[in-house]
């Protein structure tokens, strides 16, 4: 496996067809591991499979994990090779960015909604920087996680509108088995919070069973699982929305996705779920 990390040569490699990009921030764990997985699938035994990995510093708002955001480049490589990886792509810090640039993507419209508000600015980092990995990289597949689901339909949409000759592929969100999605942030957790944080996942499992076209109705429902068993949890967000355009919903008539962001101390957790609505049966 070869690793890179100038700019400038990562921008005059040309990989074999099809290239396959798998961007991450790094600390990688069982679930960026799946994904790697896949990506090797993609690529094929002849294609070059990519995983870059860096922490972009402009998808971290002040007062975000920037700083402590885990790092450990030894252990992702390790887990790159193991995971069938060709090239790891890894810049440093101050590299990627021009000190005076001064062009960014922005999205405004799928990010209106979960962690747009939250987050302010943060979708135009990811958008920009993985713009970035595409000019360097110039991917036919990158592959993204559904853990992520509104960076994933965000990404899905900078693709379409700005024309990169790229096919997104999403990937199933790996999870701990009480069905915590894994992430590099539940390492903040401690021993209490790290077991509440499994409401998360039954209070979404909870909006996915619930046959009520109303999405007040299984929001509530939710909001109770999660205030009943995860009284450390302070809820961001919880929302129904089209799973395509991440606009709110108030009836479960189309594909649609229930998402939550819970905080437990400094860690910030999202996870979420697809749902489908109820064919009703005419019997
Ligand atoms: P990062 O949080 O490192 O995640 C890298 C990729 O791994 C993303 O596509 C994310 O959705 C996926 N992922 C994380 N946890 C997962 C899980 N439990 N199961 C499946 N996939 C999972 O997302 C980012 O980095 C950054 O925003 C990035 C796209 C790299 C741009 O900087």
């Amino acid at each position: 496996m070869t690793i890179i990390e100038d700019v400038g040569e990562m921008g005059a490699w040309r990989g074999a067809a099809p290239t396959v990009l798998v961007p991450t921030m790094g600390a990688l764990h069982a679930g960026h591991e799946e994904l790697v997985r896949h990506g090797r699938t993609l690529a094929g035994p002849r294609g070059s499979l990519v995983v870059s990995v860096f922490v972009n510093p402009t998808q971290f708002g002040p007062g975000e994990d920037f700083g402590d955001y885990p790092r450990a480049f030894a252990d992702d490589c390790a887990l790159c090779v193991r995971a069938g990886a060709d090239l790891v792509f890894h810049p440093p810090a101050g590299a990627m960015y021009h000190p005076d640039a001064s062009v960014t993507v922005a999205e405004t419209s799928l990010t209106r909604t979960l962690c747009g508000p939250s987050r302010p600015g943060h979708f135009d980092g990811v958008c920009t920087v993985v713009a970035k990995l595409f000019n360097l990289v110039r991917p036919d597949v990158a592959v993204f996680g559904k853990k992520d689901y509104q960076q994933l339909a965000v990404l899905r949409r900078m693709a379409r509108d700005l024309n990169f000759p790229v096919e997104i592929a999403g990937a199933e969100t790996v999870r701990e088995p009480d069905g915590l999605a894994m992430s590099s942030r539940n390492r903040y957790l401690d021993d209490e919070e790290r077991r509440q944080a499994a409401a998360i996942r039954k209070a979404l499992l909870a909006a996915a069973y619930d046959t009520r076209p109303d999405a007040a109705a299984r929001l509530a429902l939710t909001r109770q699982c999660i205030e009943r068993e995860a009284p450390r949890g302070e809820i961001d967000y919880l929302q129904i929305v089209d799973r395509e355009t991440m606009a709110a919903i108030d009836e479960v008539d189309r594909p649609a996705l229930a998402a939550a962001a819970v905080r437990f101390g400094r860690a910030r957790l999202i996870d979420n779920i697809e749902i489908d609505p109820c064919v009703s049966s005419n019997r």
